[in-house]
Parts: C-alpha cells; sequence; structure tokens
C-alpha cells in the first residue's frame, strides 16, 4: 500500500514571522498517528526556523531546490548537505517553474536529482506539459522523455525515496484544476513509463501524486482517482486551514482508493 504523501510548495511567499506561525499550525493540525507523509517546502531562508517549529511532529522539512554540485564556487546556490545540515529530508527537483521561468535544463535536472538521492535527500521530481504541448497532443511524450532523462541515472534502489509529481504547467497557480480523468490518464502514463524504465513491481510502488490549483473543493474527485497518492500543492499551501483540509483529503481519498 503506497503511503500519501502532501507537500506544501511554499515558493518565494512568507516572511520570517508568516513563515514560523504557519508552520506552526500546520505542525499543530497534524496528529502523531497521521496516516501521510506530510512536507512543509519554505524558502531557504526560513529552513531554520520552520525545522525548529515543526520540531516533535509529523511534518517534515524540505527545500524548493539544491545545486547539482557538491560545494565551492557556485554563487547563490545550495548544497545537498547544507540543506540536511539545517534540518530538511526532502527537495524539489525539476519544477516547472525551474524548467521554464528559470530555464534549467533536462541536464541540470537530471543532475540536481543524482545529488539530492546520493546525499540522503528524498526527492519530489516534478515532471508535466504546458498547455501547447497537451493541444498538440503531445503530453505523454513529453512526460514520458523527463522522466527518461532525469532518472537515466537513478538505480531502482534509489527510486525508494523519489515521489514524483504530474504537475501540468497549465494548472499551476492558474486556479484551473485537471479533471480528474486527464488526472488518471497522465498517472498511468508516468507508471507505464517507470515499468519501461524499471520493472512493473517498482512502477506500481513508486508515489505520484498530483499538483496544480488543488483547492480543498477540487482535492477529493482528484484524490479519489486510481493512482493518485497525494498532491503537490502552491497556493493553497500558505494558509493552514486549506493545507490542513488538503492533507485530510489525501488521506481519507487516498487510502480509500
Ligand atoms: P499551485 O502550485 O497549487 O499554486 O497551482 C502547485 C505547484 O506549483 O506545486
Amino acid at each position: 500500500m503506497r503511503r500519501p504523501f502532501i507537500g506544501g510548495n511554499w515558493k518565494m511567499n512568507t516572511d520570517h514571522a508568516s513563515a514560523r506561525s504557519l508552520a506552526h499550525a500546520i505542525a499543530e493540525g497534524t496528529g502523531a498517528d497521521w496516516a501521510a507523509d506530510v512536507v512543509v517546502f519554505p524558502p531557504f531562508p526560513y529552513l531554520l526556523p520552520v525545522a525548529e517549529a515543526i520540531a516533535g511532529s509529523p511534518v517534515a522539512l524540505g527545500a524548493q531546490d539544491l545545486s547539482g554540485e557538491v560545494n565551492g564556487a557556485r554563487t547563490g546556490e545550495v548544497s545537498a548537505e547544507m540543506l540536511r545540515d539545517v534540518g530538511a529530508s526532502w527537495v524539489i527537483v525539476g519544477h516547472s517553474e525551474r524548467r521554464h521561468t528559470i530555464g534549467e535544463s533536462e541536464a541540470l535536472i537530471a543532475d540536481k536529482l543524482s545529488m539530492a538521492l546520493g546525499s540522503g535527500l528524498r526527492a519530489v521530481l516534478c515532471v508535466g506539459e504546458t498547455r501547447a504541448e497537451r493541444d498538440a497532443g503531445k503530453a505523454h511524450d513529453i512526460i514520458a522523455a523527463q522522466l527518461r532523462s532525469a532518472l537515466a541515472a537513478i538505480d531502482a534502489a534509489a527510486m525508494d525515496d523519489v515521489v514524483i509529481a504530474y504537475e501540468p504547467v497549465w494548472a499551476i497557480g492558474t486556479g484551473i484544476t485537471a479533471q480528474p480523468a486527464d488526472a488518471g490518464e497522465a498517472h498511468r502514463e508516468i507508471r507505464s513509463a517507470l515499468a519501461a524504465r524499471y520493472d512493473a513491481r517498482l512502477a506500481s510502488g513508486v508515489r505520484v501524486v498530483y499538483g496544480g490549483s488543488l483547492v480543498p473543493a477540487t482535492a477529493k474527485s482528484i484524490f479519489a482517482v486510481d493512482g493518485v497518492d497525494g498532491g503537490l500543492v502552491g497556493g493553497a499551501s500558505l494558509k493552514a486551514h486549506d493545507f490542513l483540509a488538503l492533507c485530510t483529503a489525501a488521506t481519507v481519498g487516498v487510502a480509500a482508493s
């Protein structure tokens, strides 16, 4: 049985005080016997205060990015070891805002994923097509190519530490959630790409979550889709009440699917 996963990607939002209070509220809302992995991804400067705020709770800490290099002359970059040093156990790799807005290449994303897993971090690997790619009927090819490239150097044993997030670019921050049927199809495509790269047993064990304008009102139908193991949440993760509602929906909805 795959354990539900729900991540809150705070992106470039919050400040010191609001990051701490958001983290406190989320930690307080999750009980000790919480049946899902709940991870918050604050901006780099707030990793330490958030680590303090969630200490002793089931909430885990993640970073939104990492360097593909170990250390040294990389101005502005943050290494995997630094992330572990401040208490992060997860990192997001290949988010569409980094692929498309910042221009990260497939090769860089593959390096970052290898670095994360080789350094003992767990990774959320994001894949997804743009609106133009979907309209051109290329969504599945794009997703398969992104997975092939990112996972080329990742062996099967390391896949225990990977969650795949299907995040259609046109659904991120737009208020347009994918239709459950489209999400389900993309999730099936992701598992068949994993089966082609590894094997069917591994493909059925890896968690695949959905991201893109998830809010409590839309989450129930998405989490009920067979093969959807939770979500990566942006905007709604900045409100403790909404994020906790999504965590509950993931726990209930995914467990029942
Ligand atoms: P959104 O972001 O929920 O604000 O659409 C999701 C994400 O980028 O992970």
